[in-house]
């Protein structure tokens, strides 16, 4: 048999660093990566649960590949990721075409489940909480990401419970990986050409492997020359620890976009989503950021129309928005999830949640113009990743995360340059490579 797996990936960056250790998985028992599903005979959906109509999206996609393959001999179906964590068999009961089920903490066990199915033909639902094991198993096969800029999961889970999230149901409790065996997997990044890392956790900054934290992996992690730049997501403001905000005064690798998700500007918010901080420690953390490296911008996650948010707490959420001038950031209308607190909390009209979402992202959009606006006519750093436009543009990231086209160079991929910014729009930035590429050639 001729085998080639299909993956597609919904969610956040954990899926998708997921999706590309399990492609480095399967390669063991002999299964291709393929970009086309016509010619795939395993496709693997890896799926998000953290909103609204999450479960309709898996079934609409499944039913979508079984149009497709109507006429011809079906491919091994396979359900991964978060929605199969939270639904598991009853997935297999409501739509047959899914073989094989399978939770984030059971990627370890892909090759045996796939050769289970196809020696017995026999559905499969495997949806075991065994981080340890699946991190055990993985530390044996190599990352083969050659990405410039690519993912690195430290930590993984969580045991936060904040009201409205089914992260910890779906991801399990708390897991550090173990600290030698990240920095093995860096220096094997580093090795195949990735010139960003950004941790990845759902709760990175929980961080915590026999007393080594985020701030020292950071600070290990930078000394690989290969390295140039290093960033860190998705964070909590109770996990902002002294270590990791004075790391930012001493590492020449850290990157100064701080993503931070705050969810609500109102402490009574707070409170009730179980966030267990202040606006003013928010706020303190900071000030604190912006004394040791003016550099620092701020972005983050906001829920609009939380149960209970009156016009009050809902202004305030506007007001830190103007106060920190957030960058980057993004804004979900609140949706209640099958199995957590805030399910059964009382919804905010629509209407009026749509108002409050328009009215933030407005906000949010005219931070980024005005900060994208004021970089035209200046020269900015830009980490050069791959080339667009069928091979005449290239395409980059500013220190913010913000996307940048230019003009430039074969010579500067991977590399950070300097470019000069001639315009932009609300996600991008455009303009053209200062770096001489007579010079470098020399
Ligand atoms: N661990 C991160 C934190 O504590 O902020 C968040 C991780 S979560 C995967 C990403 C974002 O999804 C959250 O920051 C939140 O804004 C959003 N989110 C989670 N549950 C939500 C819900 N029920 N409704 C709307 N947005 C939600
Ligand atoms: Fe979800 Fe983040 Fe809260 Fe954990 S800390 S429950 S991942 S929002
Ligand atoms: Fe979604 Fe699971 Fe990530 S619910 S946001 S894929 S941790």
């Amino acid at each position: 048999m001729n085998k080639k797996i299909f993956i597609k990936t919904f969610g956040c960056q954990m899926n998708e660093y997921d999706t590309n250790r399990i492609f480095d998985t399967v390669r063991e028992i002999g299964f291709v990566k393929t970009e086309n599903l016509d010619e795939s005979n395993c496709y693997l959906l890896n799926t998000c649960h953290i909103r609204n109509k999450a479960k309709e999206k898996v079934y609409h996609e499944i039913g979508r590949v079984k149009k497709n393959f109507r006429s011809r001999k079906k491919p091994i179906v396979i359900v991964a990721g978060c929605v199969a964590q939270a639904e598991n068999e009853e997935m297999i009961k409501r739509e047959p075409y899914i073989d094989i089920v399978i939770g984030p903490q059971a990627y370890h066990k892909i090759n045996d489940k796939i050769e289970e199915f196809l020696s017995k033909q026999k559905k499969i639902d495997e949806t075991e909480f065994d981080a340890i094991t699946k991190f055990d198993y993985l530390d044996n096969i190599k990352n083969s990401s050659k990405k410039i800029s690519s993912f690195l999961t430290i930590q993984e889970g969580c045991d936060k419970f904040c009201h409205f999230c089914v992260v910890p149901f779906t991801r399990g409790p708390e897991y550090s990986r173990p600290f030698k065996k990240i920095l093995e997997e860096a220096e094997n990044l580093s090795e195949n050409g990735v010139r960003e890392i950004t941790l990845l956790g759902q709760n990175v900054n929980a961080y915590n492997y026999k007393n080594y934290r985020l701030s020292d992996l950071i600070l290990e992690i930078e000394k690989l020359d290969g390295i140039k730049r290093i960033r860190y997501t998705t964070s909590h403001p109770r996990d902002m620890t002294e270590d990791l905000i004075n790391v930012y005064g001493v590492s020449k690798k850290l990157m100064p976009l701080v993503h931070l998700p705050v969810q609500s500007g109102s402490d009574k918010i707070l409170k009730s989503m179980n966030r267990k901080h202040q606006i003013s420690d928010y706020f303190n953390t900071f000030e604190k950021l912006q004394k040791i490296n003016p550099k620092i911008k701020f972005s983050s996650d906001f829920i609009i129309a939380y149960p209970g948010e009156d016009e009050k707490d809902f202004n305030q959420t506007c007001d830190l928005i103007k106060k920190i001038e957030f960058i980057n950031s993004f804004s979900f209308i609140f949706s209640p999830r099958p199995g957590t607190t805030a399910a059964n909390f009382e919804l905010i009209d629509k209407k009026i949640s749509l108002t409050r979402l328009e009215k933030v992202q407005k906000q949010l959009f005219t931070n980024q113009i005005n900060m994208n606006k004021s970089l035209e006519g200046k020269e900015i750093d830009v980490l050069v990743e791959n080339k667009i436009d069928g091979g005449t543009k290239f395409f980059g990231r500013s220190e913010y995360m913000t996307s940048v086209i230019f003009d430039g160079n074969d010579l500067d991929m991977g590399n950070v340059i300097k470019v000069k910014i001639n315009s932009s729009n609300q996600n991008t930035l455009f303009g053209k490579s200062l770096e001489n590429s007579e010079q470098r050639v020399a």
